[in-house]
């Protein structure tokens, strides 16, 4: 079946996390992606956590699959024009260097713009433009400077990172939405752009309710729903509100049987509003159905922390799947805090394709997350990530270059 973004030649300048996250995206949706490494090493990840001596690592495996590698040296002056070459040929350019080494590699956007003018140059950034703008920045980095760490963790803590990479995977998202957003407008102004998604932009981003609840506490002096109401105190900004939802159903995480062993005996648990009742039914605490202390979501917000604890003394009895299975039932919501262990062995998740085993000339079998998004009219199938420099000769010879031109660059140290 035809691929949604077949047709769309990517120059993939990308390394590490952020970049890479983005180009795998357009891979998997179709995109030619020719990745650009320097020869003898290639990106700095392929040796980064490796599991196998001499293996790609799996850092860069998961990360670079359905790719093409060509290995340039570009700062080579051949190196340099067959990256001219390349940017001539290719819709898209994305990048994710530290601020200004393309531009000293000789790559401005004017220099990009004179070679094809139709070319969208996509770069993520630690910051945009301001007083951070020149600075390197790394997941962690991002996600204290996006909102993330001040608001996460418990109120008695420390500020806390996420395992989630928001910072350089949740980035590279954004930058891929504005790749296919640019090249959409492209189709109608004939004319290629730059794209921006900065990494501290990207956090905020998915912060967006801690700014909505800055101004709610500058407003009121007090959030209800968070675990300090109501008797910690609330400052001047956002506070860490554990495992307080997000939202306005009041959640917490709660022990399940076995917590005392595993230390992801536990679940996730929503008081949603509409099923209090049959919430109260569950616990045998009938009577709050109808206390006017309980019954109401306003009266409960001062009880939160016991109405919890009522609720843990009936999950400790019940494993997190036996709690599920339960809660599902009638409609209540919740959610298993699920190991990776666990999620690497549900069959469920391999069936989806969001979980995948993939097989790798050197490091023989291993799993990957495959595509999250999936199109009905354009599946995803995940192909190895390349060796260094794979494909090298296959796209310069697609280039126009002959056998003998490519040893002699390849003499000069070009490629
Ligand atoms: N041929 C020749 N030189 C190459 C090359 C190639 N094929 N590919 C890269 N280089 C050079 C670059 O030109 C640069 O040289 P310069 O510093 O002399 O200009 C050099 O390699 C290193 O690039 P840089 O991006 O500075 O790498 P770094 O390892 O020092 O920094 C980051 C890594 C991630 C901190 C930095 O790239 C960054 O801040 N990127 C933007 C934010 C980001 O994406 N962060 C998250 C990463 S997951």
């Amino acid at each position: 079946m035809a691929k949604a973004l077949d047709g769309v030649r990517i120059l993939d300048f990308t390394h590490v996390q952020s970049g890479p996250t983005c180009t795998q995206l357009l891979a998997w949706f179709g995109a030619d992606v020719i990745k650009v490494e320097r020869a003898g090493t290639g990106d700095v990840t392929r040796e980064q956590l490796r599991d196998i001596p001499d293996a790609d690592s799996l850092y860069f495996t998961m990360l670079n699959h359905n790719k093409r590698s060509v290995t340039i040296d570009t700062k080579n002056p051949e190196g340099k024009k067959v990256l001219e070459t390349l940017i001539k040929t290719c819709d898209v350019l994305v990048e994710n260097f530290a601020p200004g080494a393309l531009d000293r590699m000789g790559f401005t956007w004017e220099r990009i713009q004179e070679l094809n003018p139709q070319m969208i140059v996509a770069s993520v950034k630690g910051f945009g433009p301001g007083p951070y703008e020149d600075c390197k920045v790394y997941e962690n980095v991002a996600q204290c400077a996006g909102g993330a760490a001040s608001t996460t963790g418990f109120d008695d803590g420390p500020p806390v990172v996420t395992g989630a990479q928001i910072g350089d995977s949740g980035t590279g998202l954004h930058l891929a939405l504005g790749i296919v957003t640019a090249l959409f407008q492209r189709t109608k102004t004939n004319r290629g752009q730059k794209v921006l998604a900065a990494m501290q932009d990207g956090v905020l981003n998915l912060c967006r309710v801690k700014l909505r609840d800055q101004q709610r506490l500058a407003r009121t002096g007090v959030m209800k729903e968070y675990p300090q109401y109501p008797n910690g105190t609330f400052g001047e900004a956002v506070p860490r509100a554990g495992n307080a939802s997000g939202g306005g159903q009041p959640g917490w995480i709660l022990k399940c049987k076995g917590w005392e062993a595993d230390p992801n005996a536990y679940i996730y648990f929503i008081t949603q509003a509409p099923v209090w009742a049959k919430i109260c039914n569950v616990i045998g605490k009938e009577e709050w159905a109808t206390d006017p202390d309980y019954a109401t979501p306003a009266a409960r917000l001062p009880h939160l922390k016991e109405i919890f604890a009522e609720i843990e003394r009936w999950t400790m009895t019940k494993t997190k799947f036996e709690a599920m299975d339960i809660l599902n039932k009638y409609d209540i919501p919740c959610g298993p805090i699920l190991s990776m262990k666990e999620i690497a062995e549900d069959e469920s998740l391999r069936k989806t394709g969001t979980i995948v085993e993939v097989d790798h000339p050197v490091r023989g079998k291993y799993l990957t997350v495959g595509n999250p998004i999936k199109l009905s009219d354009s599946p995803t199938d995940v192909t190895r990530s390349p060796l260094l420099g794979e494909h090298t000769d296959e796209v310069m010879t697609e280039l126009g270059y002959s056998a003998q031109q490519i040893a002699a660059l390849r003499t000069a140290g070009a490629i």
